[in-house]
């Protein structure tokens, strides 16, 4: 392994700084996934997804594995959103072909059976990936850690698992809001206990993803999704003022100016449907910019993928910007397209 470099001498945290970068770094997100062979054959080793998250020797090694194949400027550890709901006591697994099933909380009750007690007990696992991977990456790759914003976590733990439009979640906010406020509050507390936890074990950067903020109303996204993240980052800016935080809330279009200003990240990750025109105007200029090929375009591949990422590293590079997709990558995707994309992006110069 080389010596780390100095932490200002990463091109993935300089972009998030502000300070000039000789192109912009990049990495993708779900880079760790199924569309590797390599990854498919360390997942078969263990059959409970929450128990794979949960395996720091596994895990470790799942989130090497696209920075050796591909050389993004940043890893991001291997776990998910809804280990924090397992750390809580909710009933978390994962069922082949269907997705995340927890069991509901829908009551104040049922809120009140979940707890701090014993969280990082739970959930420590993650954290030693955490320190197994600031002692393996390459020095000059960035280690993110994350986490899932309150409410997309909320949305999972009340309807026990995804759904469309995300509408138990948003029925209990509607109907009972003092009771769901409850909810947010607790998953707020313990997400900034989780994401400290991953700093002090070796995480420089970290990402909260907010991947249904897209589902609220105005008043709904300030209470739910501005203030929850406006806390967050608070509390990490208070014990960890160098730590940059991405906050990634897909859907939200128009409102994405506010969501630096209104929360306190430095960063902000942008899906596909956004305009670039109007994410170099309207929110570069008070945030870092993260984002946002569609990812079927890396399904697509060829000239559509090139063209396409020459126009996003043109509009938002080569400084204030990191690339990245629009939303994960999907395990349709095929390695070899992800390799071009990323000889593009490494071989690209302002
Ligand atoms: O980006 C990375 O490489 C880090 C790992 C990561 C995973 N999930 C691994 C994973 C991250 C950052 C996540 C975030 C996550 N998880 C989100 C928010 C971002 C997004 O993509 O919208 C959400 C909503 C989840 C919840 C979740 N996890 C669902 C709905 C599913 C099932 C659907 C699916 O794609 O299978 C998961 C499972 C999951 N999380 C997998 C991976 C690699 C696939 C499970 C497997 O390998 O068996």
């Amino acid at each position: 392994m080389a010596e780390p470099l100095s932490v200002s001498e990463k091109r993935f945290l300089k972009a998030l700084a502000g300070a000039p970068v000789d192109r912009p770094p990049f990495w993708i997100m779900r880079q760790a996934g199924r569309y590797l062979p390599e990854y498919r054959a360390v997942r078969a080793t263990t059959r409970d997804f929450v128990s794979f998250c949960l395996d720091s020797e596994k895990a470790c090694a799942v989130t090497l594995q696209p920075i050796e194949r591909f050389g993004m400027d940043a890893a991001i550890l291997f776990s998910d959103i809804l280990i924090v709901p397992h750390g809580l006591g909710q009933g978390v697994r994962f069922v082949e072909g269907e997705g995340p099933r927890l069991d509901p909380v829908t009551t104040e009750t049922g809120i009140a059976a979940l707890s701090m007690e014993g969280f990082h007990d739970r959930v420590g696992a993650v954290y030693e990936t955490v320190r197994l991977l600031s002692k393996r990456l390459p020095g000059d790759v960035a280690l993110i850690g994350f986490a899932g914003a309150p409410w997309t976590v909320a949305t999972y733990m009340v309807a026990g698992q995804g759904t469309p439009e995300q509408k138990p979640a948003r029925l209990w906010a509607y109907r009972d809001p003092d009771g769901f406020q409850a909810l947010i509050d607790l998953i707020t507390e313990a997400t900034i206990d989780y994401l400290a936890a991953q700093v002090e074990a070796g995480a420089e950067a970290l990402q909260i993803f907010d991947t249904w903020a897209g589902s609220l109303p105005e008043t709904e996204l300030t209470r739910w999704v501005f203030e929850p993240i406006a806390r967050i980052r608070a509390a990490l800016r208070a014990r960890f003022p160098h730590v940059p935080v991405i906050g990634f809330a897909k859907g939200i279009g128009p409102a994405l100016p506010q969501l630096a200003p209104r929360t306190g990240v430095e960063a902000v990750g942008i899906d596909s449907a956004v305009p670039l025109s109007f994410v170099r105007d309207e929110v570069q200029p008070g945030a870092v910019v993260q984002g946002n090929l569609d990812p079927l375009l890396v399904v697509a591949g060829g000239k559509a993928m090139h063209d396409r990422v020459e126009t996003i590293l043109k509009t938002l590079g080569p400084d204030r910007f990191v690339f990245n997709l629009g939303h994960g990558v999907v395990p349709e995707t095929p390695p070899e397209h992800v390799a071009a994309l990323s000889r593009q992006i490494r071989e690209w110069r302002p």
